[in-house]
Order: C-alpha cells, then sequence, then structure tokens
C-alpha cells in the first residue's frame, strides 16, 4: 500500500515533499540551512504534530552539521540558538518542543563523551534519524493498537491529515484505518475537507487514494448530518497536544465533532504518540492555540474569496477528555480516567526501543 514521505534525511539535506502543493503537484525541496527548516515548518511545507517533530529533530541536527564553531562552547552556545529558533515556529504541536528536547539531551551526552566536534555532529545527524525510525515504528504500534477497535466493517470518519504526511511514518488515525484494512477489516474513511487549509480534502483524500482506501469526502458543515443519519461506526483523530486529565488539542473542527459523536452515541477516538502527552499541563485550558494569518481564510489558493473583512483564523481547538471514548498510544489503549491512565503509559517502558530501531 502507498505511503508519503515527507521528509528525508539524505546526503545532501533534509528534503520535504511540499505539502502546500499537494494534490495538484509532487514538488521536493532540499534544505541545507536549519533556518530554511524553520521556515519549512512555519510555512507548511511540512505539517502534522509528529513530522513536525522530525523536522525540527532534522532542522537540529542541520545546524549541528554545518556550524562554523571551532569550540564546543560555541558550538554549545549556537546550538541553543538553533534550538530557539526552531522552537518558535509552530507553537500547539508538543511534538516539535518534544524532538527538540531530546536533541538536547543528546547534545549535551555527546559533549560530555568526546571533544571531538565531527563526533557530537555526526552524533546528532544519527540522532535526528533515529527519531525518524522510531516515528514509523511507533506508528505501526500505534495502529495495532486501535485497530483492535475499528468495526469489522463499516464507516470512520476522521479529522484533518493525520496521515503518512502528518508523521513520516504511516500515520496515526489513518495509521489506525490503514492497520485495520491490513488485517481485512472494510473501512470506508469519511474525510471533511478541513476549511481553511484543507488538509483534508488536499491531504488526506490524496493519501487514501494513492493507497487503494475507500473514501467519501464531505464539507466540514455536512459532519453532524451525516453523524446523526450516516451510519457511522467511529470516528479517529490525531492530536497535537494532550493533557494531563486527557484533553486534546487537534485541529479545529475536532471538538465540535466529538460532541457530535458523542451526542449520536459514536465512539471518538484519538491516535497519538506518547510524546503528544504534555503531562506538565493540568487541562486543555493551558495549551496554547496557534492563531494564522486571516489571509488563509478570506483567500483560497491565492483567490480572495471575502471582502476585505476581519476574519479569524483559530488553527486548532481542544476536545474536552469526557468526550474522547479511549486514546491509541504506541504503548497501548489509555481510557478514563485519563490522569491515571495516561501517566501509566508515560511511565510504560517503550516498545519502540532505540536498539530496535537501529536495525530497521
Ligand atoms: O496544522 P496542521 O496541518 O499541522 O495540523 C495537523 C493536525 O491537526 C493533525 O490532525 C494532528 O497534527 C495530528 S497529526 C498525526
Amino acid at each position: 500500500m502507498y505511503v508519503a514521505r515527507p521528509i528525508e534525511w539524505t546526503d545532501r539535506g533534509v528534503v520535504m515533499l511540499d505539502q502546500r502543493r499537494l494534490p495538484g503537484e509532487e514538488i521536493h525541496h532540499t534544505y541545507t540551512d536549519y533556518r530554511e527548516v524553520a521556515r519549512a515548518i512555519r510555512e507548511m511545507v511540512i505539517r502534522g504534530a509528529p513530522a513536525i517533530g522530525v523536522a525540527a529533530a532534522m532542522g537540529a541536527a542541520l545546524g549541528a552539521l554545518h556550524s562554523p564553531a571551532k569550540s564546543i562552547e560555541d558550538l554549545r552556545t549556537e546550538f541553543a540558538e538553533i534550538c530557539e529558533v526552531l522552537a518558535k515556529t509552530r507553537p500547539t504541536a508538543v511534538d516539535l518542543f518534544w524532538a527538540l528536547e531530546r536533541m538536547k539531551t543528546r547534545f549535551s551526552a555527546l559533549a560530555a563523551q568526546t571533544t571531538d566536534l565531527n563526533k557530537i555532529k555526526q552524533g546528532m545527524v544519527a540522532e535526528a534519524q533515529l527519531v525518524h525510525l522510531e516515528k514509523k515504528a511507533t506508528d505501526e504500534a500505534i495502529g495495532r493498537f486501535g485497530a483492535e477497535l475499528m468495526p469489522k466493517e463499516g464507516q470512520v470518519m476522521t479529522q484533518c491529515n493525520a496521515g503518512a504526511l502528518a508523521t513520516g511514518g504511516i500515520g496515526t488515525a489513518l495509521g489506525v484505518i490503514r492497520v485495520a484494512i491490513e488485517q481485512g477489516k472494510k473501512l470506508h474513511v469519511l474525510v471533511p475537507e478541513t476549511r481553511p487549509y484543507l488538509q483534508g480534502a488536499r491531504l488526506t483524500a490524496w493519501e487514501l487514494h494513492r493507497g487503494g482506501i475507500p473514501l467519501t469526502l464531505i464539507t466540514d458543515n455536512m459532519v453532524g448530518h451525516i453523524l446523526k443519519t450516516g451510519n457511522v461506526s467511529a470516528v479517529v483523530t490525531g492530536a497535537d497536544r494532550i493533557a494531563a486529565n486527557g484533553d486534546s488539542a487537534n485541529k479545529i473542527g475536532t471538538y465540535q465533532m466529538a460532541v457530535l459523536a458523542k451526542e449520536n452515541n459514536i465512539p471518538f477516538y484519538i491516535a497519538a504518540p506518547v510524546s503528544t502527552f504534555d503531562l506538565t499541563i493540568p487541562d486543555g485550558d493551558h495549551i496554547p492555540i496557534e492563531e494564522r494569518s486571516a489571509a488563509e481564510v478570506t483567500h483560497l489558493q491565492g483567490v480572495r474569496i471575502a471582502p476585505e473583512v476581519h476574519a479569524a483564523h483559530f488553527a486548532f481547538d481542544v476536545t474536552p477528555a469526557r468526550y474522547i471514548a479511549a486514546i491509541f498510544t504506541e504503548r497501548g489503549v489509555a481510557r478514563s480516567p485519563y490522569r491515571e491512565s495516561l501517566r501509566a503509559l508515560a511511565a510504560a517502558p517503550q516498545p519502540v526501543s532505540s536498539a530496535s530501531c537501529s536495525t530497521v
């Protein structure tokens, strides 16, 4: 089955598939400067929480690799600045900050082991590649856990794009659907367009179609009607940040979908890696919600579709935990009460170990 590859580390640099141009064109860019990677994240060349994390890790590695620093101390100072620049790209997806923390930890460990700058640089590149490999293995584990809760046959609704394009693996929500289909389940995916950026229409529809997975594209304002009348067995989405009590931020529109799913007795599931947990915040009120340019609302592919009025563009919303039937992770399935189940999963051993990934 076709799996999109949004990002790769190569000898030439970090290669990204430009998601702004899909589905019309498949254009790749090669970045050799971490500032270009930061810009690519901010401008949505790459998007989706786990893929943003992979991009940040690779950006940090690129910055270290090409640093002109002549001493460890200079490299340490420059590396902190590199991480700062990458951290300022998008505020909601916690995988970005998780990946940068991980790269900082690796930098400190390497700097404590050797004074050879080249070894440190190569170690940072290896760590970024490992982050990517781990994401791939993580998605497959999420997919296996989630597939068990998918119906044998029926319609499943998703939101935005939580597929390969959003993770660098097989996807989280779409990974669950993919694994279920590979197991022989007969699923049909309902794909809301996901205004204003159209990740559903442009990206999820493209990925599913290329993978031969049956789908129906709907407009966002059909969601309630279809959940009430459309024989939907489950909803499964990704997440950008999950607070300690289970409140989950995801693409704008997810909250209303979850409320309407509950109203119609349809289970609403989230599929996300443990790196999406933010157990430092008690609930969803503490999740920063990205506000993007109003031009992305007033214009469609560069064409103005509204008069010159004020427009709001909240990119995410928070679904309260009470609407979430379960959260699929690579370490198992969390259920309410989430304060306990998320803490237990965060403390559980990672099934996707660095050692197993290095031999992939
Ligand atoms: O603004 P985006 O396209 O980065 O938002 C992406 C989403 O909201 C996804 O649904 C979420 O990151 C989960 S991706 C596996």
